[in-house]
């Protein structure tokens, strides 16, 4: 049977989804998608892939593909990065048996899709798209797809999707963020930008993706632009039942997730992960518990942490007044499901002002003892790990420039200065393994020798 294409692909193949979860690196794992779909998710995609290591590793295709096999876990999109035609083909036909479609990551603006040359690092490669999308589309069973970010110029966006259309690719995600706009310069996603391409490319459905935190703003979303579907990341991670219209009680979820965990096990620091942006708010509120959980070294230690978090949360509850009001600007107390919203500049985004409050809530908190991201990652990878300066391991300084110097060097130097100042002085430093000394000696030596043969 021939593959199906765009539009007929989504209505019969992915069943109209019109509901997505994103690709999320260590947070779209078949337990989370699993929870996910049982709370409105109609679709999911893999945590992003590495297509060369794919090929060249059996065991990273077992771990992140192979044995993640469920029934329930359809329609599923696994994701890839590539900048090789060969390399992105070879990779996707030995996932096309496992999805339903193939997508090639054209929005990761991280540095480290900068140094691996992927993403939206591609961006500007239009020859190259051309011919990872065309090859795909020729050589595999299932359809090729994209994600993509805008540029700042509606026009260039909407050229850069029509080319990807023409190509080959069966469907589009538009991510209505520029490659520029992360962290906390995130901003607002432009649906400007999504509407523009979903007007412009005529035979592939477009799905939205970008301030999604909310059933009404999926509904606004697809009324205000025309997309097929709307894909939500940091939403679905705050809320997994985001598509229900639901904001239930955290523990709710968290509970349902770790039974879920226990069937389909994942790594502990994605679990952990996961608790940390469900708890997200109670954790402001009990910070003594975020210790606890970044330390848990099970998952039923982790599950015992959750648990007296709702234990917390339902003294909260009842100390609760009438009338009372959330604090700090939140649409509900912290132990309800509810979006996160970045901390960033303000300056000309359109968000209303509670949603700004809420901002500011999240910029007093990280002047104070909040780690950065990156810390949290690695404290999540490594919780014994601190990064108080005074605990930081004390290095003995080179007298002249400061780098940790020789621990038994003779002159108190680093080797770099030890090294210039042993030549230099035609001197021994046995510390640092230098006989400069003991050489001349024993060449003057040998010629001294000679002469007199
Ligand atoms: C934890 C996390 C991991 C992500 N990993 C990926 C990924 O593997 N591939 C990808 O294309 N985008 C990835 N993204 C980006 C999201 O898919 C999405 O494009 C972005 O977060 C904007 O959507 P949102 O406003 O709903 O969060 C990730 C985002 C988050 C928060």
């Amino acid at each position: 049977m021939p593959k199906l294409q765009g539009f007929e692909f989504w209505s019969r193949t992915l069943g109209g989804a019109r509901h997505v979860v994103a690709p999320m690196v260590d947070q779209s794992e078949l337990a989370w998608r699993l929870l996910s779909r049982r709370h409105g998710a109609q679709l999911c995609y893999t945590p992003m892939l590495h297509a060369q290591v794919f090929v060249r590793d059996a065991n990273y295709r077992k771990d992140n593909l192979y044995c993640e096999v469920c029934p329930e876990d359809r329609p599923l999109i696994v994701q890839f990065c590539a900048n090789d035609p060969e390399v992105f083909v070879q990779a996707a036909l030995l996932a096309q048996d496992y999805c339903d479609a193939v997508d090639l990551n054209l929005g990761c603006p991280q540095m480290i899709a900068k140094r691996g040359h992927y993403g939206a690092f591609l961006q500007e490669e239009w020859d190259l798209l051309q011919r990872m999308i065309l090859l795909a589309h020729e050589k595999l069973s299932v359809p090729v797809t994209c994600k993509i970010r805008v540029f700042p110029e509606i026009d260039k966006t909407v050229k850069y999707a029509q080319m990807l259309e023409k190509a080959g690719c069966q469907l589009l995600t538009v991510h209505g963020r520029t490659k520029e706009q992360k962290g906390p310069l995130s901003g607002t996603a432009s649906w400007e930008h999504i509407k523009a391409v979903r007007k412009a490319v005529t035979i592939i459905p477009v799905f939205a993706n970008g301030n999604i935190q909310c059933l009404q703003d999926v509904e606004r979303c697809i009324r205000d632009t025309g997309v097929q579907g709307v894909m939500s990341a940091e939403g679905n991670l705050h809320n997994p039942a985001l598509f229900e219209g639901r904001s239930p009680a955290v523990w709710e979820l968290a509970e349902e997730y770790l039974d879920i965990v226990r069937q389909h096990p994942c790594p502990l620091s994605c679990v952990r992960a996961h608790l940390f942006k469900l708890w997200h708010h109670t954790l402001q509120v009990h910070r003594q518990l975020r210790e606890e959980l970044a330390k848990a070294k099970t998952l039923e230690g982790v599950a015992a942490v959750s648990q007296e978090l709702k234990l917390r949360c339902q003294e909260d509850m009842s100390r609760q007044k009438e009338g009372e009001k959330p604090p700090g600007g939140l649409p509900f107390f912290h132990w309800i499901c509810q979006p996160y919203f970045r901390p960033g500049p303000r300056e000309g985004s359109k968000e209303n002002g509670a949603a700004r409050s809420k901002r500011a809530l999240e910029e007093e908190e990280a002047g104070t003892d909040v780690l950065s991201k990156n810390k949290q990652k690695k404290q999540l990878r490594n919780p014994h790990k601190t990064f108080d300066p005074s605990l930081k391991p004390k290095y003995a300084k080179c007298d002249q420039c400061g780098n940790p110097k020789g621990n038994r060097c003779v002159f108190n130097l680093c080797r770099g200065c030890c090294k210039k100042r042993a030549f230099r002085e035609a001197a021994d430093c046995p510390g640092h393994g230098l006989l400069f000394k003991t050489k001349l000696e024993k060449s003057l030596a040998w010629k001294g020798a000679r002469q007199l043969s």
